[in-house]
């Protein structure tokens, strides 16, 4: 099945408030742990970025789970990031977590950053190349990457059988997007193509369950 294009952004404000309101805990919690176990003795006062942080679930857990790194959330969404600040604020974490409004292509920091995260946007990107390379050009050589997103299934009909398998519950908008979402996903081959042509020889691509993958290593 060819890639389908989802619309990049999410900023349809019912949209954002039905994502916000969905309980990814498991799957947020595991990824925070994974990386803070992997890297966490060299992230003390690090500056970490998290690309597409949506509504800002990923960076308070983040912060929480070190004590003194500290983070900023990139996303392009206006509604999403107006969510993110209200829950940062109402955790009052807002001397450790900042956000950007901007689209990740068209971000610069003044100081590369020592590590980046992201969860679940690769795919949103129209053009991938653009994703690994703002990745690639963010980030001080040798910083630690841990990025997961989903993999896109080989038909609509398999695509389907994900949303009943683990979205049947959800409510119509949230198994709308995540339908769209895998159409518009990339192969792990096309993953493995994307790092290829970028030159990204030090991360690694892994396939942990039947719907994501992960890509963890360091950028140079
Ligand atoms: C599926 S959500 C994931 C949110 C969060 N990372 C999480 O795991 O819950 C993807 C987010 O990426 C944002 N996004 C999509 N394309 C983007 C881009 N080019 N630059 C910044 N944000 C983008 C969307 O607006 C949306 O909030």
């Amino acid at each position: 099945m060819n890639r389908v294009l989802e619309p990049e952004l999410m900023d349809n404000a019912e949209q954002a408030k039905v994502y916000a309101s969905a309980n990814f805990e498991e799957e947020n919690q595991g990824f925070v742990d994974r990386f803070v176990q992997a890297h966490g003795n060299e992230l003390d006062n690090a500056h970490v970025v998290d690309l597409g942080c949506g509504p800002g679930d990923i960076l308070i857990r983040l912060v929480k789970a070190h004590p003194t790194l500290h983070v900023t959330g990139i996303d392009a969404s206006q509604p999403m990031i107006d969510i993110a600040q209200r829950s940062i604020d109402g955790a009052k974490l807002g001397d450790r977590i900042a956000l950007k409004c901007q689209r990740v292509q068209d971000v610069t920091f003044s100081t590369p950053v020592d590590a980046i995260i992201s969860n679940s946007l690769a795919h949103h990107v129209p053009n991938p190349l653009q994703f690994w390379y703002a990745i690639k050009t963010m980030a001080k050589p040798g910083a630690p990457v841990l990025v997961m997103d989903l993999i896109r299934p080989e038909s609509t009909e398999e695509a389907q059988a994900i949303i009943d398998q683990y979205a049947s519950q959800e409510p119509a908008q949230l198994q709308k997007d995540f339908y769209n979402s895998l159409l518009a996903s990339f192969t792990e081959d096309d993953v493995a193509a994307h790092l290829a042509e970028l030159n990204l020889s030090r991360l690694l691509l892994d396939v942990p369950d039947d719907r994501h993958w992960i890509v963890e290593g360091r950028v140079f």
